[in-house]
């Protein structure tokens, strides 16, 4: 066991970078549990070198019990073949495409080709994109009853766990009501509601989340083959909710070996990009964006930097320390003034300031994103949204929290070219953070389905 556990930190740890089988998990222990499965030949490393984000101070303590008493249905085997090959033929196709770096001419896509600066690897992201599309099955498991299961809140802060949910049951592009054909499994709970309806303000007893995620997870291991066909790792929640990754934690292969999609991804919080998605936090007021996009030109654009928001977290304090209604140029407010709007004022500013707060994740970097304001990003141990295809770099600043007391010294340092090449790619980057309802090819929902595509394309279910 011990090795094993040194085994699975390598894999988490170590960048891996060719397209060989790395690491076989062997799990099986005697004839009871002969299932396994393991990271596979990488298209995610492929499209981003994933190792670089993560830090090594996040150990990654894993259970001994887990794989004791499993059993298996053998009965799948033949159609997890087919699965399994199928995503073999698309790890080909998108390694092709990163080596060759070829513009994919004879892909049938009009309406967006994605290329540019603002990705790490457009060919490879293109590849796999239509992929995606064309082969992605998700099934939904149908156990558990709204409000709690398959439902979820649309508006306010932790909108895009509900929109998400939500457009995940009527979805008929890549749900697919045929288990055997699904390359992931979706169970489909939301924190957020488990919180409102069952978290008790007073006693405060999280054991709610406890009971309901592993009750939940106990059914459809009892009901269905997959889960311990594969110790949940083809399985994938989603949650916006600050504590949506410690509602993981109940279930060890949950937290360890599932697909986490979260918006709080805090890699000291066990956040894993190899096998967790980072999603955006979106303040939905009204429940859509449209409305939200646009600003001032560049040369309109006359204050320098803008902050407004809550003291709270541990960065917020240095920032105003140095920053609130200090300068003329850059704006911080811990209280906007009643007659200053908070969108129009990033509609005219040239930089908004995105510090982390209570958690790493923050709404003003998609507002900033809608309202061509170049996000100064302010976190740590924060992977950030989607950033397994786009080039953060490109269209964002990201300041440290030493550099604070510098901040205005920074952002007078960035040449104006370089300014206007990065308020231009905001508006390329805006199309994968706009919430659509039907969803849009390449909108925020199609980015969530692709960051779970490359994920499950990691890893290699046996
Ligand atoms: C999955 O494993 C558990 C033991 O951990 C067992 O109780 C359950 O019956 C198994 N599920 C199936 C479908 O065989
Ligand atoms: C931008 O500023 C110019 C010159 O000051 C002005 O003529 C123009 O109307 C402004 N544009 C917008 C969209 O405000
Ligand atoms: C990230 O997680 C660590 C460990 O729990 C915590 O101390 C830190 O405050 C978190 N960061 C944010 C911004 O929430």
């Amino acid at each position: 066991m011990r090795q094993f556990m040194q085994t699975f930190s390598n894999v988490i740890f170590l960048g891996i970078t060719a397209f060989i089988l790395y690491v076989v998990f062997d799990l099986s222990k005697g004839s009871k549990s002969l299932s396994s499965f393991y990271f596979s030949s990488s298209p995610l490393t492929w499209i981003t070198d994933i190792s670089k984000g993560v830090s090594s101070s996040a150990s990654m303590p894993f259970p001994s019990s887990y794989t004791d008493g499993r059993t298996r249905k053998t009965n799948g085997d033949q159609k997890l073949e087919k699965i399994e090959a199928g995503l073999a033929r698309a790890r080909d196709l998108i390694r092709e495409t990163t080596l060759k770096q070829n513009q994919l001419t004879t892909l049938e896509d009009a309406d967006y080709v994605p290329q540019g600066d603002i990705y790490r690897n457009a060919y490879a992201f293109h590849r796999s994109y239509i992929l995606m599309e064309k082969l992605f099955k998700i099934f939904v498991y149908e156990e558990g009853e709204p409000p709690l299961f398959h439902f979820g809140p649309c508006k306010n802060i932790y909108s895009m766990e509900g929109i998400f949910i939500n457009l995940m049951e009527t979805n008929t592009q890549f749900r697919t009501q045929n288990p055997d054909e699904a390359h992931v499994f979706f169970l489909p709970f939301s924190v957020v509601m488990i919180l409102e309806h069952l978290f008790h303000p007073i006693t405060r007893d999280k054991a709610v989340l406890e009971r309901t995620i592993g009750d939940y997870v106990h059914i459809i291991s009892e009901k269905y083959p997959f889960w311990n066909r594969s110790y949940g790792a083809d399985h994938f929640m989603l949650s916006c909710h600050d504590w949506g990754p410690r509602a993981t934690w109940y279930v060890k292969e949950l937290y360890f070996i599932s697909i986490r999609v979260l918006c709080n991804a805090n890699i000291s919080e066990h956040f894993n990009p190899k096998k967790d998605a980072s999603f955006p936090e979106i303040n939905l007021v009204t429940g859509e964006t449209t409305s939200l996009t646009g600003g001032l030109p560049p040369s309109n654009r006359t204050i320098l930097a803008f902050f407004a928001g809550g003291m709270h977290g541990r960065i917020r304090p240095t920032l105003f320390e140095h920053w609130k209604e200090k300068d003329k140029d850059v704006l911080v407010y811990e209280k906007l003034p009643e007659e200053i709007s908070y969108q129009e004022t990033m509609k005219k500013s040239k930089y908004c300031i995105c510090p982390s707060g209570y958690e790493a994740a923050s709404p003003r970097i998609a507002e900033a994103i809608y309202a061509e304001c170049v996000p100064v990003i302010i976190s740590q141990q924060y992977v950030l949204p989607f950033s397994d295809v786009l080039n953060w770099d490109s269209f964002s600043v990201q300041v440290s929290v030493s550099e604070i007391p510098k901040l205005k010294e920074i952002l007078m340092g960035i040449p104006e070219d370089q300014y206007l090449r990065m308020h231009e790619r905001l508006k390329q980057v805006q199309r994968h953070f706009m919430v659509n309802n039907p969803p849009k090819k390449y909108d925020v929902f199609h980015m969530i389905i692709h960051s779970i595509w490359l994920r499950r394309l990691n890893v290699h279910v046996k």
